[in-house]
């Protein structure tokens, strides 16, 4: 099968983005977005109009679902690129990447993530022990453990924008592991920033939930940590 994949691309922060478009064969039924890219990078690049390419700039790690990086939009979703087999996500045999669109650009597919990162220094969620996770669903902080980090949930969330008040849910799920394991006494700090970044500013609606490609049970998680974090406190 061959595939048309269309990339929005840019060299700078500053450029404006523009299209281009390759052509692709599928080695594979099971080719994903990751391979096809790794595939279309490899020797001289030219695009369907037979123009000579850059090589395209995208963020990958793992290659196995693990590490969050190749996360980007895919035909309007954002995906993990990795996780993207190219019939699954291709409209007729049509494929456009864009890089992650709450995020500032950087290059081609590539956006700069570090808000999330500080957002969750603000909120010191992180855990100062070593800790012992069982294999367990029902295991909050096992389940929090599962987050990637990649930013997808955010990307589909009406209220995250970047410099904004409201952190989202890749900051709501590690503070969910940890409103669970702290006792109360411990953890009135997490609560107040708990309260301040996420529960004021979230509406509930859980797109960030059908989203996650971590399969995360974010409501779940959700429900916990407000139980936790406010409810608990405010019927005492
Ligand atoms: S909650 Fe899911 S979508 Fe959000 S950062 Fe974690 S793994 Fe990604
Ligand atoms: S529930 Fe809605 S508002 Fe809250 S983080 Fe998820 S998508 Fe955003
Ligand atoms: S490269 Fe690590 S999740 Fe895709």
């Amino acid at each position: 099968m061959t595939y048309e994949i269309t990339v929005l691309r840019r060299k700078t922060p500053e450029d404006l983005p523009y299209e281009q478009t390759f052509r692709y064969e599928a080695r594979t039924g099971a080719d994903t977005v990751a391979s096809a890219l790794i595939n279309i990078n490899r020797g001289s690049l030219t695009d369907v109009n037979g123009n000579k390419a850059e090589p395209i700039a995208w963020e990958c790690s793992c290659l196995q679902k693990k590490c969050g990086a190749c996360a980007m939009v895919i035909n309007c979703i954002p995906r993990l690129a990795c996780d993207s087999v190219l019939s699954a996500v291709a409209a007729d045999d049509r494929i456009r990447l864009e890089p992650l669109r709450k995020f500032p650009a950087v290059r081609d597919l590539i956006c700069d993530r570090s808000v999330m990162r500080e957002n969750l220094k603000t909120i010191t969620a992180w855990i100062d022990e070593e800790v012992s996770l069982k294999d367990d669903k029902d295991n909050i902080l096992f389940e929090a453990g599962k987050c990637l980090q990649c930013g997808c949930c955010l990307e589909v969330c009406p209220n995250f924008y970047a410099e904004g008040r409201f952190f989202g849910m890749n900051a709501m799920v590690p503070v969910a592991g940890l409103l669970e394991k702290l006792p109360a006494d411990k953890s009135r700090r997490l609560r107040k920033k708990y309260s301040k970044h996420i529960y004021a500013d979230c509406a509930k609606s859980l797109a960030c939930h059908d989203i996650c490609p971590a399969g995360l049970d974010i409501e779940k998680l959700l429900v916990n940590s407000n139980a936790i974090a406010l409810w608990k406190h405010l019927f005492k």
